[in-house]
């Protein structure tokens, strides 16, 4: 990997061994899609935004982004009507503009309004928060209050486990649980890092504040080569965004925190960013940098 720091230590790595999958295949599943034929395809997994589906091909699968949106574990329940179509076009675009800058993902192409092809990666059981400004569970839980900028951008860990509730870990228990070794670690920070500062510039130039956000990695296999790459979505459900004039909360919390106008929020980052199809999905605008 052309952009991967220089690992901290010399130790020869074992040759990867691919590992059990940690989704059980359920039945195939008949999906009628708006604006496609249906199909059978065996459907891998559920989870509360998002289904994956077998691809077309080996070492694919297919990402559906649902409207459903849950907070505080699943303990509150919602739809965001359109948040799926949104959420796709968003996380599609950033990683397309990550990709441009050489941020390894899981994205290939976007297939239709609520579907992408990713490649098939073994998903590192971490959910890796960057944080920017105080917010959220770091101002409830060390008393910083909301909106103060930090002195750096710090990353936290959090052990991804829903019957847990995804509790904070550090890195002691991530390399001693195994979830992932000091060497993944090592491209998780750095890819991290570039990815939130790029992140930072990308939105500031729209208007908007990256407050914080969440990211998930996955291990790439191609033949006995591993790579950690960038999976799963980056959208206003995991990244807290503010209006950069007003504060306005434009992301999930609005949701979490009933304050209204949530499928607007969704759309206004969609405008902002110049990617909100409004003549179908072939309207597709640069950005707009707002002054
Ligand atoms: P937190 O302040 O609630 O810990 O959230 C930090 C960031 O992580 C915020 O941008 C929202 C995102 N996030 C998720 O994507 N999934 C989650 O389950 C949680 C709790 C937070
Ligand atoms: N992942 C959270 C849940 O389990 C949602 C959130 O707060 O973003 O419901």
């Amino acid at each position: 990997m052309a952009d991967r720091p220089a690992p901290c230590y010399t130790a020869p790595v074992a040759a990867p061994v691919r590992r059990r999958r940690a989704c059980r295949p359920v039945r195939g599943r008949l999906l009628a899609v708006k604006g496609t034929a249906m199909a059978r395809r065996r459907q891998l997994y559920e989870g509360k935004a998002k289904i994956l589906f077998e691809g077309p091909e080996p070492g694919t699968l297919v990402q559906y982004f649902k409207d459903d949106a849950t907070a505080f574990n699943a303990q509150k329940k919602g739809v965001i009507t359109g948040k799926g179509v949104l959420n796709n076009r968003i996380s599609e675009y950033l990683m397309m503009r990550l990709a441009e800058i050489g941020i390894p993902t899981h994205f290939v192409r976007r297939l239709n309004m609520r579907e992408q092809l990713i490649r098939e990666v073994e998903i590192i059981p971490l959910e890796v928060v960057v944080r920017n400004i105080a917010a959220g569970s770091l101002s409830s839980r060390l008393g910083i209050p909301e909106g103060t900028r930090l002195p750096r951008s710090i990353i936290e860990y959090c052990y991804k486990n829903d019957a847990l509730g995804d509790p904070l870990v550090s890195e002691e228990h991530v390399t001693c649980f195994g979830w992932a070794n000091t060497q993944d670690l090592d491209d998780i920070v750095a890819l991290t890092l570039r990815i939130n500062d790029f992140l930072t510039g990308l939105f500031l130039g729209v208007g908007i504040t990256l407050v914080d956000f969440k990211l998930e990695f996955g291990r790439l296999w191609e033949n006995d080569e591993m790579r950690i790459v960038l999976a799963d979505e980056i959208s206003p459900d995991n990244c807290r965004l503010w209006d950069s004039k007003t504060n306005e909360k434009m992301d999930k919390d609005r949701f979490r925190r009933d304050l209204g106008k949530v499928e607007e929020a969704y759309q206004e980052v969609a405008k902002r960013l110049g990617i909100l199809p409004e003549a179908g999905t072939r309207d597709m605008k640069g950005p707009e940098t707002m002054q």
